[in-house]
């Protein structure tokens, strides 16, 4: 795993973009997989200046996300679905057709899972999967107790999930209590994996993702069975680790991430 850690969110959000972009470069049909929250948006910010700056075709790629509330249509002002568009494809020359979340509204939900886990495969799979991270350690909506092997499915948000989320409604009670995700097994199977964490809140389940033992308490520890996960941490996030100075010393022989690749 390797661990990056940057002096502050903007420049974390800086970096997991250049990330990003590195792979869009190398690989223009590049399948993305994303994350919604808050925490991405600055990212996503910075992918839209490289794309305005003529620095970034989105023509060619693919992207899958993570999640989607149900019950929750594309025009719900808090779905992922419209979360996406307005905070990024609407920015950027991304073909619609390429775009995939899980719907919401599906009558059949377990067909619905299964027919995404069957089009992530006829996209060739993941080559760069984003990831936030939940107060209690979950990635995409895999709460503490799912399954380390699972796959898309519908679950029931935790408690503390619905707390973290109501501030994006107008009222808690308005928080869908259930989502389809993919799951910890479908995001392991990714080429790569980025997780992105920012602000002290974000600290005990980042210790617990990256030093803590393998749990399904904290979904995220599941990232280090992955053999290409990368971290990258505001110094907030990263305040609970108690290795931090290896974590520095091992990022100073590698290359600056935050340098991009040529198109050529
Ligand atoms: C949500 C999403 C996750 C996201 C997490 C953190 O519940 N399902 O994919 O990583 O919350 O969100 P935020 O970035 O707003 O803290």
């Amino acid at each position: 795993m390797r661990v990056i850690i940057r002096p502050s969110a903007t420049a974390a959000c800086v970096t997991a973009a250049r990330i990003i972009a590195n792979q869009v470069i190398g690989q223009p049909d590049s399948v993305l997989g994303l994350a919604t929250g808050g925490t991405p948006l600055g990212s996503y910010q910075e992918l839209i200046r490289l794309h305005r700056a003529g620095q970034l075709d989105f023509s060619r790629v693919t992207t899958f996300n993570l999640d989607e509330y149900v019950g929750l249509g594309p025009q719900h002002a808090q779905s992922y679905h419209r979360f996406m568009f307005s905070n990024l494809f609407d920015a950027i020359n991304i073909d619609p057709q390429r775009v995939h979340l899980p719907d919401g509204l599906a009558s059949d939900l377990t067909e619905a899972c299964a027919d995404y886990e069957r089009q992530i495969v006829e996209a060739g799979g993941i080559d760069l999967q984003l990831l936030g991270i939940g107060t209690d350690g979950h990635i995409a909506f895999n709460e503490p107790g799912s399954s380390l092997a699972s796959r898309t499915r519908l679950k029931t948000l935790a408690r503390q999930t619905v707390d973290d989320n109501a501030r994006f409604f107008d009222h808690s009670d308005d928080v869908p209590r259930l989502a389809v995700t993919m799951g910890v097994g479908t995001i392991l199977e990714s080429r790569q994996c980025l997780l992105l964490a920012t602000g002290e809140n974000k600290a005990a389940a980042i210790r617990g993702a990256i030093e803590g033992p393998l749990t399904s308490q904290n979904t995220a520890t599941a990232l280090q069975l992955h053999p290409a996960a990368i971290v990258v941490l505001d110094q907030e996030a990263a305040s609970w680790l108690s290795r931090i100075d290896a974590y520095r010393h091992a990022e100073s022989y590698m290359p600056d991430p935050d340098q991009l690749e040529s198109a050529d």
